[in-house]
């Protein structure tokens, strides 16, 4: 006879984590495969706090272009700023330079009006279009000289170093300065982050202000000399130029480029290689009818988008979504959520190069501050991927690991191993 058992207790139910736990951009599962968490905040958090990173954060489309309208309650002004006070040997070299960063992404209505429209003459349609031809002759020369290596690295042999001669060629500074340029612009990164070592930090400092000199200098060569280049039209008006800005305003904007022109088209072209090399039947398609490509662009920019999202301050209480955001509080915008949220997108996680109307993706934003520099990575995008499809016959993923960018913002790929066949007399 069995003795009577009393009915075992269910196990207790492990409470479900929060999305403001579970996030953490930098999580190695994060970086790889974020779009599950994505559509489960979509789903039942989608506007939720993150203690970790002290951030609101908005996960559906309808809701990210609500708040990017409220340019008064959500503020870009200091958007970007370090996440913790410079170290006082850090500050002192920064006071050599200007003391603070003031560019258009990072600023609001009347300032940025003003500033907006000396960038619309640099990057609107006829001159991008003038570009063309230059962008598709240096995309050209760097796959000349890797054509018949049979494999190269992507990034650092292509996607790397034709948006940052492109850049070069517009700012209108030597091709030869393009790594200094980047060696600051990786300064001003470390000194954002504020978590490197102090001698590193300090270093840093030196060359953030090294960069600010050197376009200063730049600026004012071009008050005597004026050239066809976006720094001539920086010059500002106090000192005999055409643009109403102050000398830190032309500075910091000049700086700016390269961070907001450089990595993201960078990431574009590693993206959208990716996502080709994996579909096979998309990159043949994509060969046999080139007009396909400015719509493959665009997807891929949804559906992989360079810039992972964007900051913005709350100037006073808000709502979104029917969550209460107090005054005070930063918010960040996760525009990759958007751009794979179903209410907008249906079956968001395909990709699909045939989409319609696919370019309301917010990859680039979306209102005042929706990038400039939009036509112009575009057209770098879609010369980069003619040219490789047309060039590299049998274009495959090479040897080695293929190593995605750890940022908390952006997403794309730091190593990117390609292989191709090369014909015995090529
Ligand atoms: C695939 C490449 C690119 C991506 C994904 C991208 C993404 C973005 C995004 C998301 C914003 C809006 C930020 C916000 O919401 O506040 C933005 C703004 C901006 N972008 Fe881009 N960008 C790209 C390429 C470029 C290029 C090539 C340039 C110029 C050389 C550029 C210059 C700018 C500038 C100056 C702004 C500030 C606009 C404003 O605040 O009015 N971007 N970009």
């Amino acid at each position: 006879m069995q003795a009577d058992r009393k009915p075992m207790p269910p196990p207790p139910r492990s409470p479900r984590r929060s999305l403001g736990e579970l996030f953490d951009p930098r999580l190695p599962e994060q970086i790889e495969d974020p779009y599950p968490l994505y559509a489960r905040a979509r789903r039942e958090e989608p506007v939720f706090y993150c203690p970790r990173l002290d951030l609101w954060i908005v996960t559906r489309y309808a809701d990210i272009v609500a708040v990017l309208k409220d340019t008064a309650r959500f503020s870009s002004a200091n958007a970007l700023y370090a996440t913790a006070e410079p170290l006082p040997e850090v500050r002192a070299i920064l006071r050599e330079g200007y003391e603070s960063f003031t560019s258009l992404v990072q600023s609001d209505p009347p300032d940025h009006t003003r500033v907006r429209a000396v960038f619309g003459k640099a990057f609107g349609p006829q001159r991008v279009a003038a570009l063309e031809g230059q962008i598709r002759a240096i995309a050209r020369e760097l796959i000349d000289a890797f054509a018949r290596d049979g494999r190269a690295d992507l990034v650092s042999q292509l996607a790397l170093p034709l948006p940052g001669y492109v850049i070069c060629d517009l700012l209108g500074v030597p091709r030869a300065d393009m790594r200094q340029l980047r060696a600051w612009h990786e300064d001003k990164q470390i000194l954002m982050s504020a978590h490197a070592p102090v001698e590193v930090q300090v270093a840093s400092a030196r060359g953030y202000v090294a960069m600010q000199r050197y376009f200063q200098a730049q600026i004012e060569a071009r008050r005597d000399d004026p050239r066809e280049d976006l720094l001539t039209l920086l010059v500002p008006e106090a000192i005999g130029g055409s643009a109403p800005l102050g000398m830190q305003e032309a500075v910091c904007n000049a700086m700016d480029l390269l961070a907001a022109g450089h990595d993201t088209t960078t990431d574009l072209i590693g993206n959208a290689v990716d996502l080709l090399l994996a579909r096979p039947e998309v990159a043949q398609a994509l060969r046999d009818d080139r007009s396909l490509l400015a719509g493959a662009v665009d997807e891929v920019l949804r559906y992989e988008s360079p810039i992972r999202g964007f900051f913005r301050n709350v100037t006073a209480d808000a709502e979104v979504a029917g969550v209460r955001i107090p005054g005070g509080a930063r918010v960040f915008l996760l525009y990759a959520s958007g751009n794979r949220d179903e209410a907008e997108f249906p079956d968001g996680d395909r990709f699909d190069i045939r989409r319609g109307d696919v370019t309301r993706h917010l990859a680039f934003g979306k209102g005042i501050h929706f990038c400039v520099g939009s036509l112009l990575a575009r057209t770098e995008g879609r010369t980069a991927i003619d040219l490789l499809l047309g060039r590299l016959p049998g274009l495959r993923r090479g040897e080695g690991v293929a190593r995605r960018k750890g940022f908390f913002f952006q997403r794309g790929y730091d190593v990117f191993p390609i292989a191709w066949d090369v014909p015995p007399d090529a």
